[in-house]
C-alpha cells in the first residue's frame, strides 16, 4: 500500500503508529494469520487514515482488493488521493454502508474492518450496516472493529452476542490518546474481533 498524500492533522501519524501496534496484539491474542490475497471492506471509512497500517498488520498476506465506503463525500475524495495499491485493486466509493448487499460485482471479504464504530449514535442503523456487513463476509472471515467509549464499545458487544456472532479478542488500549473535547473519549479506545 502506497502513501501518496501525508496525513491532514497533527497527530495522526503517532495515532496509526499505536494502531498498527494494537491490531498486531489484537491478532496474536486471538490467533489469527491472514495468508494469500484478501478482499478487504472498510466500513464507514471516513478518509481511511489507516489503510496502510491495516494492510502492513495483515502480513504475509497481500490486499487483492481493498474497498473503504463512506457517506462522506469529502472524506472519500481524500483517501482516495492519499491509497494506492500498485499489485492490486483499490477504491473508495461514496455510499450507505446499509445497502452494500445492492452493490453489484462486489466479492465476499475476508475481512471487515470498522475503525471508530458509532453504533451508539443511530443503533438501528448500525443493526443494518452489522447485517450487511456479516452477509459480505466470507464464512472464515473476521470483523474488527474500534470504538472511541466504553458505553458504545459495550453496545456494540451486546449486539454481536445477540446474533450469536464469535468474540476472539477484545483489548482495551492502554495507549489510546485521549480527545482534548470530549470526556471519556479515546482514539481507537477499545478494538475487538469476531468471527462469523
Ligand atoms: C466516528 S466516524 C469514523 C470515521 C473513520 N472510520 C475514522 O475512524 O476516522 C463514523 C463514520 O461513519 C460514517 N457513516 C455513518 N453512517 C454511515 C452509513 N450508513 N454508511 C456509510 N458510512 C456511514 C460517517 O460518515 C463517519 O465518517
Amino acid at each position: 500500500m502506497i502513501q501518496s498524500l501525508p496525513f491532514s492533522f497533527p497527530g495522526i501519524t503517532e495515532d496509526i503508529s499505536r494502531l498498527g501496534g494494537l491490531l498486531g496484539e489484537l491478532l496474536r491474542l486471538a490467533d489469527i494469520t491472514f495468508h494469500g490475497r484478501l478482499a478487504i471492506l472498510n466500513l464507514a471509512c471516513g478518509r481511511a487514515d489507516e489503510t496502510g497500517i491495516l494492510a502492513a498488520a495483515l502480513e504475509p498476506a497481500q490486499v487483492g482488493f481493498y474497498l473503504g465506503m463512506d457517506l462522506r463525500a469529502d472524506a472519500i475524495a481524500e483517501a482516495e488521493r492519499r491509497w494506492d495499491l500498485p499489485n492490486g485493486e483499490i477504491e473508495f466509493r461514496e455510499g450507505n454502508a446499509a445497502m452494500i448487499g445492492r452493490m453489484e460485482g462486489l466479492p465476499a471479504f475476508d475481512l471487515v474492518f470498522i475503525r471508530h464504530q458509532n453504533y451508539w449514535h443511530e443503533p438501528l442503523v448500525w443493526e443494518g450496516i452489522l447485517d450487511e456487513a456479516f452477509a459480505t463476509m466470507k464464512e472464515n472471515g473476521y470483523l474488527i472493529c474500534t470504538s472511541y467509549f466504553d458505553l458504545e464499545h459495550e453496545l456494540f458487544l451486546a449486539s454481536m452476542r445477540t446474533r450469536g456472532v464469535r468474540i476472539l479478542a477484545n483489548v482495551r488500549n492502554a495507549k489510546s490518546r485521549d480527545l482534548p473535547d470530549a470526556e471519556g473519549k479515546s482514539v481507537d479506545r477499545w478494538i475487538a474481533v469476531f468471527g462469523k
